[in-house]
């Protein structure tokens, strides 16, 4: 088959690979959708020290069961299905508190077993025994319920931000993700989303999906104005730092108003102090959240949103690259000329 391997000099190649086959407690996919995400993008950029070559990446994937193990009761062959990555061990105090996210030795799909840029794809026995795996509706197309798993990881973050009628949200970031923090905020009943975004093409292509956003450009606009203005001089009561760059992060914690929440979505390459003023935080009385990756839990909510269609996200999955195509669809992710890559191999 062919796989798209993270080789020993920190280098991705297309390879031909021998398929999977499952032992008795796993089972085998075949990929019928696969998706791109900020994580796979860093490592094409520079490599990554959290996975052992040689590994197949790519972790968001929805598919048809092709081969079962023996002892694997839940699923049968032929059945459609998709896997949040995150895998719990089902012992430690987070996993059963149910936030498998944050599991002590929490094992992930294209970092510590192979992932999903190839045709099929194993089905580890911890995944299957820890509710990893979801069984989709009939009706939903592969290619957006595959976007379910980076929607999960927003649902995490709202469930910490508690967005209702009244709240205005200032976003920071227009990619995929910040794009889909404005869709559920709106869902929620947010009265505004002010999308704040540095790249004129990137703010443009979000608007043109949704027109309700209301778009601020820091680099030509005076920020702290335009949020003054937009929100009666109070600030906006939740900030979404949906991008790796630290003065996002202290542009968020300048426009949130007093017992305002900021979510830190992204995380910070190398360096991570010295953004947030920890006085402001506490004499303004604000809540900061932490988020990373999701639980089995939020990826089944995140499959139902997208497939009754509370949640419509097929103006974001339109762009679909075959599997020997992927080289083009990472350039197109780093030139910034697309939001999102989906792979159908
Ligand atoms: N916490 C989690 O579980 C989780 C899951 C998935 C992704 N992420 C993170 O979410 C973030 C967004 O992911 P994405 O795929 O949409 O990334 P992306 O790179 O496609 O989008 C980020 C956007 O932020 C913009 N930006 C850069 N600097 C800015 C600034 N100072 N102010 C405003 N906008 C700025 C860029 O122009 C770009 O359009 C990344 O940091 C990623 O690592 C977190
Ligand atoms: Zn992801
Ligand atoms: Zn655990």
């Amino acid at each position: 088959m062919l796989a798209y391997v993270y080789g020993k000099q920190n280098k991705l190649a297309l390879l031909e690979k021998k398929p999977p086959a499952p032992t008795e407690e796993s089972a085998v996919i075949k990929v019928a959708a696969t998706s791109i995400c900020g994580t796979d993008l860093r490592t094409y950029r520079f490599g990554s020290p959290k996975i052992k070559a040689p590994r197949v990446i790519g972790h968001e994937v929805v598919g048809e069961i092709v081969a079962i193990g023996k002892d694997v009761r839940e699923f049968s062959v032929g059945e459609r299905v998709q896997v949040a990555p995150a895998i719990g061990c089902g012992k430690c105090a987070d996993c059963r508190s149910g936030h498998t996210n944050v599991c002590d030795s929490l094992e992930t799909i294209g970092f510590d077993y192979d992932g999903t840029f190839a045709e099929f794809m194993e089905i580890p026995p911890r995944a299957i025994k820890m509710g990893n795996v979801s069984k989709l509706p009939a009706t939903v197309p592969s290619e957006q319920a595959v976007l379910a798993e980076p929607i999960a990881c927003i649902i995490n973050a709202h469930q910490y931000l508690k967005i209702s009628t009244g709240d205005v949200v200032a976003i920071f970031g227009s990619g995929f993700i910040g794009c889909m923090h404005a869709e559920l905020a709106a869902i929620e009943g947010a009265e505004k989303v002010i999308m704040i975004e540095v790249n004129p093409a990137r703010a443009e292509a979000a608007k043109k999906i949704n027109d309700r956003l209301i778009i601020v450009n820091p680099n030509k606009q005076n920020l702290g104005d335009e949020i003054k203005k937009l929100t009666g001089g109070r600030g906006v009561t939740v900030s979404i730092v949906a991008c790796s760059v630290g003065s996002a992060q202290t542009d968020a914690m300048n426009v949130t108003a007093k017992r305002g929440r900021i979510s830190l979505f992204g995380g910070l390459p190398t360096v991570s102090t010295g953004f947030i003023d920890s006085n402001m935080i506490h004499y303004r009385e604000m809540s900061v959240y932490g988020v990373h990756a999701s639980s089995p839990a939020q990826n089944r909510e995140a499959l139902r949103l997208i497939s009754s269609g509370i949640l419509d996200v097929k103006p974001y999955a339109s762009n679909i690259f075959a599997l020997k195509d992927i080289d083009k669809a990472f350039a197109s992710l780093n030139n910034e000329t697309i939001m999102k890559a989906i792979i159908v191999p």
